[in-house]
């Protein structure tokens, strides 16, 4: 494996206890915060520790290689990875005592956005790897048994995902019969609260080849559902089999021709990227769930324009009516950020109008939370974090009516399910419904793997209790 075209930092701070080579059967265990790609990349670290002679293990207590892979969204989500290396600071110093070695890393958007100062604030921690140098992770690792502190976050100039070893077909069974792929990386959409474009770099898509090989090696492990990744997964592009420029609608229908495959999901897509192409991919495509996450952050233009989303909230209604108008019965998710610096109770009715209008089945909402290095965080008119707290308060009431609505609509209707895991409960098992709501069945309406029509009888807070049709 090539690794060494760009340069990466050993910032030479000796370790407090010189380290040697690892024993054999090595084990590591990974904590991931964050989004879907997060699951995503720590799989593929997996992979690549696998193929390093590491063994995962879901025990921390039995681990030689503790690997967090982190996110940087909110000040919450980045402050949670300290505490957590609080805790296993002490690990590693009891494991020092009996003279066993625990290495710390930290992966994912904390480590690329805070580098060498995360060794700063947390000794303890022996490397530091950012999202684009996985496929070096088992030479980090060996520098680091080396005796370094390594700090790697340089953007790589060689593919990634070339470099990252393919999971053996065994470990592809055990993950189960859904499974997400990433497609897209990055963003250059820059909001102006947004952290992504700065942890995750600019916007890269995957070739359309490499996609189909590892989409076909999911189908031939008995994967039945996909779902594409990307910050902005409906920006994707490339060159297709036939030498023409294809976007996200013409790569869902060629992983609709894969054997196996079942099912299409997507996520997160922008607004400003949902081409005709895509949204007949709705109408024409029976594999792609009715289901789109769609965030619009605010519905006031005001707040828009300051987030710099580069759309209206007209835009995004006149964008899901056309939507709705290629197939009527796909349910919308969304992501809404409240208290944006500068937002007043008119600028939060506006959104919770918006919310009204567009009637989600589910949606994800956030306070904003300033950070470092981002235009936001520098913007007049923060809000006080009371009024924040009660907007959230009311528009989340408003969401999990709508939510609770969509649910309640489902009883009666028989819909597809994908029976996924076994039941919590013994005689059952459950499913996954079109709209991701988890659907309990009867142990014996089929195996996991079949995708089976079912009646809804009830609905749970988030769940639907369906009988075999
Ligand atoms: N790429 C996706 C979103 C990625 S981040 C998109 O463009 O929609 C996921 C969600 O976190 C965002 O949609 C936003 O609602 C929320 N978020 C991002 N930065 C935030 C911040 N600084 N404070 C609060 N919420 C934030
Ligand atoms: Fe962040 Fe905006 Fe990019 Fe989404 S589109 S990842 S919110 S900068
Ligand atoms: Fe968090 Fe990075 Fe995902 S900041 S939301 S883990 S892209």
């Amino acid at each position: 494996m090539e690794l060494n075209t760009t340069e990466s930092h050993d910032i030479g701070i000796a370790p407090e206890h010189p380290v040697s080579a690892a024993p054999a059967a090595k084990k590591v265990f990974v904590r991931t915060y964050g989004c879907q790609m997060n699951v995503y990349d720590s799989q593929r670290m997996t992979d690549a520790l696998a193929a390093d002679g590491y063994v995962a293990t879901d025990a921390i207590d039995d681990a030689d290689l503790v690997l967090l892979n982190t996110c940087h969204i909110r000040e919450k989500a980045a402050e949670k990875v300290y505490s957590e290396l609080g805790r296993i600071r002490d690990m590693k110093a009891e494991r020092a005592e009996a003279g066993r070695e625990l290495l710390i890393g930290v992966a994912g958007c904390v480590a690329q956005a805070e580098g060498a100062e995360i060794i700063r604030r947390s000794p303890a921690v022996d490397l530091v790897i950012g999202p684009q140098t996985y496929h070096r992770l088992p030479d980090v690792l060996a520098r680091v048994r080396g005796g370094r502190k390594i700090v790697e976050t340089d953007y790589a100039v060689e593919d990634k995902f070339e470099h990252l070893p393919q999971p053996k077909r065994a470990e592809l069974v055990k993950r189960g019969v859904t499974a997400f792929l990433t497609v897209q990386e990055g963003c250059d959409k820059f909001c102006t609260f947004c952290v992504v474009p700065y942890t995750r770099g600019s916007e890269v898509s995957r070739p359309v080849a490499q996609i189909v090989a590892e989409a076909q090696r999911l189908a031939e492990a008995g994967v039945r559902e996909v779902t594409l990744l990307g910050q902005n997964v409906n920006a994707w592009h490339g060159e297709g089999e036939d030498g023409e420029e294809w976007g996200l609608g013409r790569l869902l229908f060629r992983l609709a021709e894969i054997p196996g495959l079942a099912r299409l999901r997507y996520t997160t897509s922008h607004p400003r990227d949902m081409d005709d192409e895509l949204i007949a991919a709705h109408r024409d495509l029976p594999a792609l769930m009715p289901y789109l996450h769609l965030p619009v952050q605010s519905g006031s233009d005001r707040i828009l324009k300051a987030m710099n989303r580069r759309h209206t909230a007209r835009d995004y209604l006149k964008l899901i009516d056309r939507i709705r108008a290629a197939r009527a019965d796909i349910a919308m998710s969304g992501d809404f950020i409240v208290g944006f610096p500068g937002e007043t109770e008119a600028d939060f009715e506006a959104t919770l109008k918006l919310v009204r209008e567009v009637s989600y089945a589910s949606a994800f909402s956030f306070k904003y939370s300033p950070r470092p290095g981002t235009p936001g965080a520098e913007m007049d008119g923060h809000l006080p974090e009371a009024v924040k707290e009660e907007r959230l308060r009311r528009l989340q009431a408003l969401i999990s009516a709508q939510q609770q609505d969509f649910i309640a609509s489902l009883v009666g209707q028989t819909i597809g399910t994908l029976i996924d895991k076994p039941g919590r409960r013994p005689g059952q098992k459950v499913g996954r419904s079109p709209w991701l709501q988890p659907v309990i069945v009867d142990d014996k309406a089929g195996e996991i793997g079949d995708i089976i029509d079912v009646r809804i009888t009830r609905t749970g807070q988030n769940s639907l209790f369906a009988e075999l049709v």
